[in-house]
């Protein structure tokens, strides 16, 4: 049974390296964020109330996150475990979860701002897949263009300028004193997110063995 969180500022890489170690520990990747833009990107009601909160960079009120996770990883396939990215946020969140699925290991993703705003600002995504993508670091095969089905890459609007600025305000205000929360439980592992996407990922297996 794994049931790991992965906590850090927006742009840490932290859905770059979900992707990779849920895969091989065979979990679930549960991004809230992935989750809540589905609902926005379906026009459900509740995806409808947390579009406004997430273009401009401000936190879903946690009722409506609530929801949403609580329903997935109440399915067959989280049974035996997940991996959460970009949950908990606020120390309401972290309390429930505790009440609810408590978890074994939170790794903190640890980087300076000026590396997560040039990841931010370079980051784009496909909108057919979700692979994601840096002009920078991890750019495509031919420009603007995704290497595995040809659509046009997109900008995320939480990516602009103004909503980057918001969410790393909101990160420093609301999220980071969960760092404290599972320092204080014995379950936090810090890592140099700095480096490699390959470096991060050996930091990652380590802090989750
Ligand atoms: P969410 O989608 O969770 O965004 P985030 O936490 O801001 O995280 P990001 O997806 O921006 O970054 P990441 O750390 O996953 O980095 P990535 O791997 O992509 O949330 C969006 C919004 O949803 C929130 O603002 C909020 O409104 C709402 N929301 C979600 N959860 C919520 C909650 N629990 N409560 C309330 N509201 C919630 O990497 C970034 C870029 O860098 C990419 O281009 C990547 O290719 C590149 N990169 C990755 N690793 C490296 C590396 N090692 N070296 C160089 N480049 C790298």
């Amino acid at each position: 049974m794994h049931r790991i969180a992965f906590l850090g500022p927006p742009g840490a890489g932290k859905g770059t390296q979900a992707t990779v170690l849920a895969a091989e520990l065979a979990i679930p990747h549960l991004s809230t964020g992935d989750l809540l833009r589905a609902e926005a990107a379906a026009r459900t009601p509740l995806g409808l109330e947390a579009d406004g909160y997430m273009r401009s960079g401000r936190l879903v009120p946690d009722a409506v996150v609530l929801r949403v996770l609580e329903e997935r990883i109440g399915r067959p396939d989280a049974r035996n475990g997940f991996l959460l990215d970009g949950f908990p946020r606020t120390v309401a969140q972290a309390t429930t979860l505790e009440s609810v699925a408590p978890l074994d290991r939170v790794v903190f993703f640890d980087l300076p701002r000026d590396v997560l705003v040039d990841r931010l600002s370079s980051r784009r995504v496909c909108p057919t897949c979700r692979t994601v993508y840096n002009l920078l670091s991890h750019p495509p095969r031919v420009a603007g263009r995704c290497d595995r089905d040809g659509a046009e890459l997109v900008q995320r609007p939480d990516d602009r300028p103004e909503a980057i600025a918001t969410r790393l305000a909101v990160y420093a205000e609301t999220t980071a004193p969960i760092v404290d929360f599972y320092r204080a439980r014995g379950r936090l592992r810090t890592i140099d997110a700095t480096g490699t996407p390959d470096e991060v990922g050996r930091q990652v297996r380590a802090a989750t063995r």
